[in-house]
């Protein structure tokens, strides 16, 4: 995971936002290639979804449109969808440290003999024994297990709790919930009045809309409402570089169905996203998918069907796998809450039916800011046999960059012609123009930003205007025609 983090860096996707002032934890600011990539699985997110919708059950495509709603919504909406009361997660605080801990993050390890509890963050059993022989406590591991404690639980043994950071027991305080939206004031005074919130998911704008959409378009139950943007929260222990931040990007899509077909639809939006995730370049082997436990089910998916997960296997996961989107049957909480407090109806007529009812929501939560560290970490590969040394196995359609067009010399001939083809090309086509450095160099480059092809300028272009295409995964070179390289860049970019 270091060695991505720092390509990231050094390539220009990812960096600490805020980096000369030491960052700021839990946010992070895209470079010039990280917003490329970010942008196209975006984009395939939307063609996929809004533009190009899968087919259904009944042979033809399901309908899906999109919307983009404010981050900032009126309070009450927070009230109503349960974040307020509900989106919250057990605080520890270490007294000595001042640091503070997710309760149900921490672990105690117990075994037949003694029951002395120890607390620690989710670190490697080596860690683990190293302070505990740190301690004066126990030699080794074997024979102890790991137990993580439901809140009872660490009440009743708070006094024996060793700290992630200290040496001695008893300096954590009872947990406390500790609500993870952000708030700010609307207007110019700062009181409980004009509190808002910043949206913790997208969710909540298809749903105030939900109404306004069916009034305002030819849309007929079953349909989806689609939205991508910016979501927030005030994570206790924002870790693992973009996979958890304060601020991030979803891609949701809330699906309205009949109650009855409720469990058709999960089915059917598992196989597909699954599906989806493969077809832009995640492996099978890196990809899981596991239905929630009934204890992680959010507020909203106690009822009905629960949640079904699709889980990458990241680096810093591995051999686990952490949670990329989730298919979360919602039930109509969300609609009849929204009903009940703002006292407008939110149910549907069925135009054909005559008949009124609360649809059923099927909802297919992406993020994309987890999706582009799941594309990078699948691309990194190490190749100690070529001058970079890595290289990124980017699918062609989520490539920053498409193709670099060098010419092989910085000479008078080669440069006029690789001009033309590249002022072409990125007509169609995110491409670079790479003049300086030696060719060697130069193709170092693309494989380290995951350039699939690069086309170059020699003497022979001049003779019969063909180029040399170097595909970066095997570094084959063949030669086709100028006119061709269009062509094959948008056969290349098929999925
Ligand atoms: N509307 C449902 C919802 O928000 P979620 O599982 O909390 O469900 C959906 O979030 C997706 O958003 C997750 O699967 C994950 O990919 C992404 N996500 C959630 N919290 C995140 C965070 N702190 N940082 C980055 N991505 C996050």
């Amino acid at each position: 995971m270091k060695d991505i983090v720092a390509l990231c860096k050094r390539r220009g996707f990812v960096f600490a936002a805020s980096d000369i002032y030491g960052g700021l934890n839990g946010f992070w600011d895209f470079g010039p290639l990280g917003v490329e990539l970010k942008n196209n699985l975006r984009d395939l997110w939307w063609k996929a979804m809004v533009i190009t919708p899968p087919i259904g059950p009944d042979g033809n495509p399901v309908e899906i449109v999109g919307i983009d709603s404010a981050i900032i919504q009126n309070p009450k909406t927070w009230e109503a969808s349960g974040h307020v009361g509900g989106f919250s997660d057990p605080m520890v605080d270490c007294r000595e440290t001042k640091k503070r801990y997710r309760a149900d993050h921490l672990v105690v390890l117990k075994n037949d003999t003694d029951k002395w509890p120890a607390f620690f963050e989710d670190v490697e059993d080596t860690d683990i024994e190293k302070r505990l022989k740190k301690l004066g406590l126990a030699q080794d591991l074997t024979g102890y297990e790991r137990h993580n404690l439901t809140e009872p639980d660490i009440l009743a043994a708070l006094d024996k709790v060793i700290g992630p950071d200290v040496d001695k027991a008893g300096t954590l305080t009872e947990p406390q919930q500790f609500n993870l939206m952000f708030h700010t004031f609307v207007g110019a005074t700062a009181n409980e009045d004009n509190k808002a919130y910043l949206r913790p998911e997208t969710a909540q704008g298809i749903f105030l809309n939900f109404k306004n959409v069916v009034d305002s378009t030819r849309v007929r139950v079953p349909f989806g409402i689609a939205q991508i943007g910016k979501a927030f929260r005030n994570e206790v222990t924002p870790r693992n570089f973009i996979f958890r931040s304060r601020e991030f990007e979803q891609m949701e899509m809330e699906w309205f169905c009949r109650a009855e077909e409720a469990k058709m639809w999960q089915e059917f939006w598992f196989e597909e996203r699954a599906h989806w995730w493969k077809s832009i370049g995640l492996s099978s082997a890196n990809l899981q998918m596991r239905p929630h436990e009934s204890d992680e089910l959010a507020h909203y998916a106690k009822e009905g069907l629960g949640t079904s997960d699709i889980e990458y296997k990241f680096p810093f996961t591995d051999p686990d796998f952490g949670e990329l989107e989730g298919i979360a049957h919602r039930c109509d909480f969300d609609l009849t809450q929204h009903q009940k407090f703002s006292g407008q109806k939110m149910d549907y007529l069925d135009p054909v039916a005559q008949e009124r009812f609360t649809p059923h929501v099927i909802e297919p939560a992406a993020g994309l800011t987890r999706g582009v560290l799941a594309l990078i970490c699948e691309a990194y590969t190490v190749d100690e046999s070529r001058p970079s040394g890595v290289y990124l196995n980017f699918h062609p359609s989520v490539a920053p960059k498409k193709a670099a067009i060098l010419p092989l010399t910085a000479k008078e001939e080669h440069v006029p012609l690789a001009q033309k083809l590249y002022l072409e090309l990125r007509e169609e086509f995110p491409v670079d123009l790479d003049i300086k450095q030696n060719i060697g160099k130069r193709y170092a480059r693309q494989d380290e930003i995951g350039t699939p092809y690069c086309f170059t300028i020699d003497n022979d272009t001049i003779a019969d205007q063909t180029v040399t295409v170097r595909d970066r995964n095997t570094m084959a070179q063949e030669r086709i025609h100028m006119d061709k390289v269009a062509d094959y860049l948008r056969e290349k970019m098929k999925r």
